[in-house]
């Protein structure tokens, strides 16, 4: 049994669950309705919104990065919880800003985290979000008494009339990995699997990300079977155990292929079309209006099934599917603290997301094609709606961060 305060078996001993204590995410305040974009790249807005199961994309200003998408999404969290205890910062990205600095000391520094702190940054592609918080776990069953932040953080870009443009999409979690957590008591059996591929890539020097978008899908799908019953093989569980399922959406269209191949794996037949809706769309809204995030994908699901199930979900189990192109597969679950609901930034993540500004095509190909600076000089950076964290400038090819008013 898993509940607040009570006790798992993991190995031999007897320890107490740990988990997500608190949850939360930011995503710019700019966004391009993918009608638009259909209209511009003469294709059928069905083709988005039913063929890949996208409507909108996030689009980061300039004076928005990874480090401020990062920062904002902690900052309701740290603002409930306190910093005390934070022993760790674990940044996962694969839109870094510096190949050798660590985002998450920028994060360490604008949320005033205790310098007794590793702070370092992970890169698996979109699974690095999923190294990162199997990690914090391990952290707190050897240190129950320490918390560790979890960022994930990525602006996913793809090449201007490119398949992958309309799956573009940024976005940040926030993650307090805590013991006796209150909001998802992550369970310790998991099968993972790695297979060296090239399915997206996105080499030093280039912006934007390579992709064979059908290659990549069929190695998804394939890697969810080995992950699958290797989770299987150490839990014992079977579907029925498991309530709910929030799938690594590069596009939301994914998940219900993915659960199709569940139910075939264990020789079930899926559901009615609108029963798997009821089933999955609460874990796809969020990512529907954001598109991929990667490395913070899975778990921005999690908090649109969390935020917006109609459903209590208190004590049950949900299935988490991560995959990082590469490749790294893992699947593993989780079991919701009887009541998280009290523990949720829900009405925060609604406000913000029916709060965005459209953008025109051209506002978004402006804004696509601006360029950080690279020469050196001093730099500042025009304000747009990116607060409460934002990228001042830039001097000496240092970046600047500020906490705006
Ligand atoms: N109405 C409804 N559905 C339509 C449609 C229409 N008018 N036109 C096409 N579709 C469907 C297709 O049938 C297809 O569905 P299916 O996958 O179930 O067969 C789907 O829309 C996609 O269209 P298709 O033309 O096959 O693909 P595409 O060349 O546009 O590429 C992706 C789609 C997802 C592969 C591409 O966007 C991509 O590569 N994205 C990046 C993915 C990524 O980042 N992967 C790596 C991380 S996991």
């Amino acid at each position: 049994m898993i509940a607040r305060g009570g006790a798992v078996r993991y190995g031999c001993a007897m320890q107490r669950p740990v988990g997500i204590d608190l949850i939360s995410f930011h995503t710019p305040a700019y966004y391009l309705a993918l009608d638009t974009l259909a209209g511009v790249r003469g294709a059928d807005p069905a083709k988005y919104h039913v063929g890949i199961g996208q409507d909108r994309m996030s689009i980061p200003p300039p004076d928005q990065d990874i480090v401020t998408l990062a920062a904002n999404a902690a900052a309701p969290l740290l603002a409930k919880s306190g910093t005390e205890n934070i022993g760790h910062v674990l940044f996962a990205t694969e839109s870094c800003i510096d190949l050798s600095k660590a985002a998450a000391l920028f994060c360490h520094g604008l949320l005033g985290l205790p310098p007794r702190c590793r702070c370092v940054e992970l890169k698996e592609a979109c699974y690095a979000g999923t190294a990162a918080l199997k990690l914090a776990c391990e952290v707190v069953r050897n240190h129950p008494d320490e918390r560790v932040l979890v960022l994930a953080s990525d602006v996913a870009r793809y090449d201007l009339g490119s398949p992958g443009e309309p799956t573009q999409g940024a976005g940040a979690v926030a993650m307090l990995v805590s013991a006796d957590p209150r909001v998802f008591a992550i369970e310790p059996e998991c099968g993972f699997h790695a297979e060296d591929i090239m399915d997206f890539w996105r080499p030093t020097y280039r912006t934007e990300a390579l992709v064979e978008g059908k290659y990549s899908t069929r190695m998804y799908l394939s890697t969810l079977r080995s992950a699958w019953e290797g989770y299987k093989a150490a839990s014992g569980r079977g579907l029925a155990d498991h309530a709910r399922f929030c799938f690594h959406l590069p596009f939301t269209k994914i998940a219900f292929k993915a659960f199709d191949r569940l139910c075939r794996f264990e020789g079930i037949e899926a559901p009615a079309m609108e029963e798997q809706e009821a089933l999955l769309s609460p874990a796809t809204w969020y990512n529907r209006q954001t598109g991929n995030t990667y490395a913070a994908c899975l778990y921005e699901s999690l908090c649109s099934l969390l935020d917006t199930a109609e459903e209590d979900l208190s004590d049950k189990r949900v299935g988490m599917f991560s995959y990082g192109s590469g490749c790294m597969a893992e699947y593993y679950a989780g079991r919701v603290v009887p009541g998280y609901r009290a523990h949720l930034f829900a009405a925060e993540h609604k406000k913000m997301l029916e709060e965005r500004t459209e953008l025109t095509y051209r506002q978004y190909e402006d804004i696509y094609t601006y360029g950080i600076p690279q020469d050196g000089d001093s730099h500042l950076m025009a304000p747009y709606r990116s607060g409460p964290f934002r990228l001042a400038g830039l001097e000496n090819h240092k970046r600047r961060y500020e906490r705006a008013e």
